[in-house]
């Protein structure tokens, strides 16, 4: 595995100006000291790609992707790390050559890279054994489920033989040691042996949105059980992060992702031209699912199976849709499983038609609800408009709500201003328990949310404004530190960022590449290239910034207080916060922090 020296990704990095190399992908043009485009990683009309010649990042202020020059080419190009710098080394006609690492370097990289590495042999392996001779049933199996020859190179389709050790022995002979191979997830102890957890089965690798292959799915050819066999969390596989599909569904350029179940559905899907599908893989809908789909589309179609169990994951879902900001709503796939059955069924044409067909997730929950009552009945059909009422709550917008509320009631023949009477009541009560201080869980959360949310933008514009204005370090140093800073990315982004300041150098570029995953890189080029108003006077400027400074340790300071027991620590915090509540404490001078820049 080639490793290069920081000093030699520096260079190639100096040497690969950020306007010139992404100039050559994306139509830029200059807007004041930036130069703005029409974003390739998301369609739009107008351009709200920036970037930022002296900063050397970008970032796009449509679907918030962002990074340095390496970034983009990884991105792009669906390159790793080492490609980058080897393609932008090449560009700028460069000879460099990979170094020797260290040993705790060497440490650090080598299981998650040779996890990654041994999962990569594998699929080529299972791959090459589904075209031969050995993996025939595999091939007809895929062939009678009507995938095609490039579909199944498409998603690297294989087939793992029925022997139980030809896996464990070809790894051997590539030279990987027993402790390694443990770590991927491939194997399993069998009477103190180590044997192939996958067997005569036709093989599904699982990909991240960097192409990197993180795990497998293997099925059986008949009525066997497990039907499906999966790797297990291993160093490189998250499966509440991923979604299958995904690194070909986030070029897809479309509004909508069509969320379903399973590595075929995926497929098949895929294969009829709807690109845009992801799939869950089993495990429930998480929140970090949700939240890597909303970097790509706001809005997501489920396509979960037509039995019960899918539409109670499609009501655990759509919750998550919506706390993520993203519009949910269900395609019914009746009288047929799922998308895989109904494409093979009824044709590409017929499938668009129930996309198009889907249905607002709020109207499915409530007619859901509305299943479990018999509404000829009074007493019950009281309780379902109770709770259509309860559930309208879900609506904090008083429009938004409203809206909802107006159609419910026309579907259901409800009387509208019954139905209002009801949500305002509901709502009154729940809004009497805030001010009595007697908070629910999920309004507690809302708050902390809402003031998370608040914190990290104050984190972002002061990270920004350090950037743009380097002399200001000087003043904050000894106050704020990178632990002021309560989430993981931003305390080492910080981190990074103050450890430059302190020796008076400035390449926020260089921090980026600190991160492994380019979502983090997206992140930290947020947090260091966020707008702020820069049309103030030098006294505005100062106050603002002071104020943004005792924001972010009053936050730190209370977050270290909750939950301390030991009287004397928590004594001196209080101390502290009052020291941070009271203005005049710190004396900065932005003249003279920005005569340094
Ligand atoms: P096909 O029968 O091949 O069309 O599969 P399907 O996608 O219709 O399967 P199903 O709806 O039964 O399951 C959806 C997804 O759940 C699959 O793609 C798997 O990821 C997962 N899954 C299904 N069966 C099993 C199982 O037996 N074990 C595990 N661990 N996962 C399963
Ligand atoms: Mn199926």
């Amino acid at each position: 595995m080639a490793w290069y020296p920081p000093e030699v990704v520096d260079e190639v990095r100096l040497r690969s100006d950020i306007v010139d190399v992404i100039g050559s992908y994306v139509k830029l043009r200059r807007a004041g000291s930036n130069f703005l485009g029409l974003c390739p990683f998301h369609s739009e009309k107008s351009p709200s790609f920036n970037v930022n010649p002296s900063l050397q990042l970008y970032k796009c202020f449509g679907c918030g992707v962002g990074g340095d020059v390496f970034t983009f080419i990884r991105e792009y190009e669906n390159f790793s790390f080492t490609e980058a710098v080897e393609f932008l080394a090449e560009r700028s006609g460069m000879t460099i050559s990979a170094g020797e690492m260290n040993e705790e370097q060497r440490k650090r990289e080598s299981l998650r890279n040779q996890i990654l590495e041994i999962n990569k042999k594998t699929a080529t392996y299972y791959y090459a054994l589904l075209k031969s001779e050995y993996g025939r049933t595999g091939y007809e199996y895929l062939k009678n489920r009507g995938l095609s020859d490039s579909t199944m190179v498409h998603f690297g389709l294989g087939f793992a033989r029925s022997g139980g050790v030809e896996m464990y022995k070809y790894l051997k002979h590539e030279g990987y040691s027993d402790e390694v191979l443990k770590e991927t997830g491939l194997f399993k102890m069998e009477e103190r042996e180590i044997r192939d957890k996958f067997r005569n089965r036709v093989m599904f690798p699982i990909m991240d949105v960097s192409n990197h292959v993180i795990g497998f799915g293997g099925r059986v050819m008949g009525d066997a059980k497990p039907k499906y066999l999966n790797s297990p969390e291993t160093k490189v596989f998250d499966k509440g992060r991923n979604l299958y599909g995904l690194n070909y569904a986030k070029k897809g350029k479309k509004d909508a992702f069509l969320l379903c179940e399973g590595y075929m559905d995926v497929i098949a899907m895929h294969q009829a031209g709807f690109t845009n599908a992801v799939a869950s893989l089993g495990t429930a809908f998480t929140e970090n699912q949700a939240n890597i789909i909303k970097r790509y589309v706001e809005q997501v179609l489920l396509l979960y199976d037509s039995d019960e169990a899918g539409k109670k994951a499609a009501l655990r879902a759509i919750p998550i849709l919506r706390k993520a900001g993203i519009n949910g709503r269900v395609v019914s796939l009746a009288p047929y499983k799922d998308p895989d059955e109904f494409i093979k069924a009824e044709g590409k044409e017929a499938f668009e038609e129930r996309l198009s067909g889907a249905v607002n997730g709020f109207f499915f929950e409530i007619s859901v609800l509305k299943s479990g009552f018999d509404l000829s009945d009074p007493p019950q059909r009281t309780k379902f408009i109770h709770e259509t009422a309860k559930k309208l709550l879900v609506f904090r917008d008083k429009v938004e709500r409203d809206s909802y509320l107006e159609a419910v009631a026309a579907e259901h023949g409800i009387i509208k201003a019954d139905l209002k009477d009801l949500v305002i009541r509901y709502g009154n009560s729940y809004t009497e328990g805030y001010q009595e201080s007697r908070e629910t869980y999920a309004e507690r959360k809302t708050r902390e949310e809402k003031q998370k949310k608040g914190i990290d933008y104050s984190y972002r514009l002061f990270l920004s404004w350090l950037i743009a204005s380097p002399g200001l370090y000087s003043f904050i140093k000894e106050d704020v530190s990178a632990e002021d800073f309560l989430d993981e990315t931003y305390r080492k982004a910080a981190g990074l960022l103050f450890g430059q300041l302190e020796k008076g150098e400035l390449v926020p570029a260089r921090i980026i590449d600190q991160f492994e995953e380019v979502e983090s890189q997206s992140l930290v080029a947020g947090m260091f290239q966020t707008e702020f108003e820069t049309k103030m006077s030098p006294e505005e400027r100062e106050k603002a910034f002071t104020e943004l400074v005792y924001k972010i340790k009053e936050y730190s300071i209370e977050r270290r207080m909750r939950g301390l027991t030991d009287l004397n620590k928590l004594q001196e915090l209080v101390k502290e916060k009052k020291k941070w509540q009271n203005p005049g404490n710190l004396h900065i001078s932005l003249k003279d922090g920005e005569r340094y820049t």
